[in-house]
């Protein structure tokens, strides 16, 4: 199947690869000429583990294209992907201008008959907008056939996401459509739900505000946990046995970043107040996350009263593992609050400091060595759950840190492991360890 993508950020550029790689002629698009260029040369312009290797097999496969000019990336495709951004406005509400924009560029070149498959996230109802868009400013008397499938992959795990999903949602208006799309995806062998189309854009908002409710539940437990004595660790394990409530989306921490959560919470709320719906619950969800992420601020100030002065190793900045991406992460929450403290901080993250050196404006230093972070800090604040923060001998925070104090925002580190240990140990929803007073 002839196959063209628009947008080659997250979505689009792991949409179009994996297209490519099940055997489909794929010419991804994208209006910046430097990142074509990049790509072209089987260069990703995103962090995902796996993606490079895919992208240079199939490039010299003679399978995979790229360029920025929309009359030759579009040409003779049968089915045209949408998977551009959509950002959230001040609102809160989805920015659909890229969206809007692809689907005039689709319809002032097609000269075939086409199906458009939205993959970007968009609100209930956009599919249709996008169709009326098409129909507009269509040039030749084509048939424009519109699908919706949204997309489940996570950062960091976007291949495996895609190659293994959980399901394949497909919206539609006529079967037709439905099994075609259903057909380019078989090689995938992954479960295949056809819908409407509303419902689709409805799923893809349901899955992802469930998953946030989830984390925002197990986060208030841990809060209740800490004034309790329970261990949210455990809690979480014995009602994740509950296989209608399952093991997963239940890690305790300083909240849910991302492009996505934030984005698609906010979303669904302006969705919902659209149509005179008040989603009180998702309202909760997102002020429970804001909290969340300035909580290690509060046990900081709790431990210190005032931390002017002094010298803070802040580990991790991505607002996950294996990614570079630091939108919505809590370092953009807790950094500036640091600083604003007093305190001088040293970051440390694997991949993440180029971004993060575009976002903050704080006056900061920065490294990519752990232990140059942790020297002769005064205490340290864990932000991302990377292997190498996760895997660290213990040890190395009593050698080279002033006073071995660390405040764990992810719960990287196993209460038993912590006991043997001078540390002086903050986590999420479990017992402080705190040497002096235990003896
Ligand atoms: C999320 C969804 O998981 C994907 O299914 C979806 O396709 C994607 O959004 C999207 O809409 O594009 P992603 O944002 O890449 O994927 O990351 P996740 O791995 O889901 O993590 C999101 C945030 O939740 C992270 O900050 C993570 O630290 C946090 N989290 C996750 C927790 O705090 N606790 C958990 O138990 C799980």
């Amino acid at each position: 199947m002839k196959i063209s993508v628009i947008g080659t950020g997250y979505v689009g550029l792991v949409t179009g690869v994996a297209l490519s790689d099940i055997g489909h002629h794929v010419t991804c698009i994208d209006i910046d000429p430097a990142k074509v260029a990049k790509l072209r040369s089987g260069k990703p312009t995103i962090y995902e583990p796996g993606l490079e290797e895919l992208m240079v097999k199939n490039i010299e496969q003679g399978r995979l294209f790229f360029t920025s000019e929309h009359e030759e990336g579009l040409k003779g495709s049968e089915v045209i992907y949408i998977a551009v951004g959509t950002p959230q406005r001040e609102d809160g509400s989805a920015n659909l201008n890229y969206v809007e924009q692809a689907a005039i560029d689709i319809a002032t070149h097609m000269t075939n008959d086409v199906i458009v498959v939205t993959k970007s996230t968009v609100p209930v109802g956009t599919n249709f907008h996008i169709k009326e868009i098409l129909h507009q400013h269509k040039q030749h008397d084509i048939k424009i056939s519109i699908a919706s499938n949204p997309e489940f992959l996570r950062e960091g795990s976007a291949i495996k996401d895609t190659f293994e999903g959980d399901r394949i949602i497909i919206g539609t208006e006529d079967p037709q459509t439905a099994d075609i799309i259903e057909a380019i995806n078989a090689p995938f062998n992954v479960s295949v739900q056809k819908t409407d189309v509303l419902s689709a854009e409805m799923i893809k908002y349901s899955s992802n505000a469930f998953l946030a409710t989830k984390i925002s539940f197990i986060n208030e437990i841990a809060n209740i946990c800490e004034k309790t004595g329970a261990n949210v660790e455990e809690v979480a394990k014995g009602m994740g046995f509950d296989k209608r409530i399952g093991k997963q989306f239940l890690r305790a921490g300083i909240g849910y970043g991302g492009s996505c959560f934030p984005k698609d919470t906010n979303a669904l709320v302006q969705i919902a107040g659209n149509h005179h719906y008040d989603f009180d619950l998702l309202k909760a969800v997102i002020n429970v996350n804001n909290d969340q992420q300035r909580l290690l601020i509060d046990k900081i100030i709790d431990r210190f009263g005032s931390i002017e002065g002094k010298q803070v190793a802040v580990i991790g900045l991505a607002f996950k593992p294996n990614t570079d991406d630091i939108r919505e992460s809590p370092a953009l929450v807790i950094i500036p609050e640091l600083v604003n403290l007093g305190s001088n901080v040293i970051a440390y993250d694997p991949i993440a400091i180029e971004n993060t050196k575009k976002e903050l404006t704080v006056d900061i230093e920065y490294t990519d060595h752990l232990d140059t972070a942790l020297q002769n800090a005064d205490f340290t604040v864990i932000i991302t759950d990377w292997p190498e923060i996760k895997h660290i001998n213990l040890k190395r925070f009593e050698d080279l840190m002033k006073q071995p104090i660390v405040f764990d925002g992810r719960n990287c580190y196993n209460l038993d492991q912590v006991k043997n240990t001078t540390l002086e140990y903050y986590s999420i929803g479990r017992p402080n360890h705190i040497p002096e007073l235990i003896g």
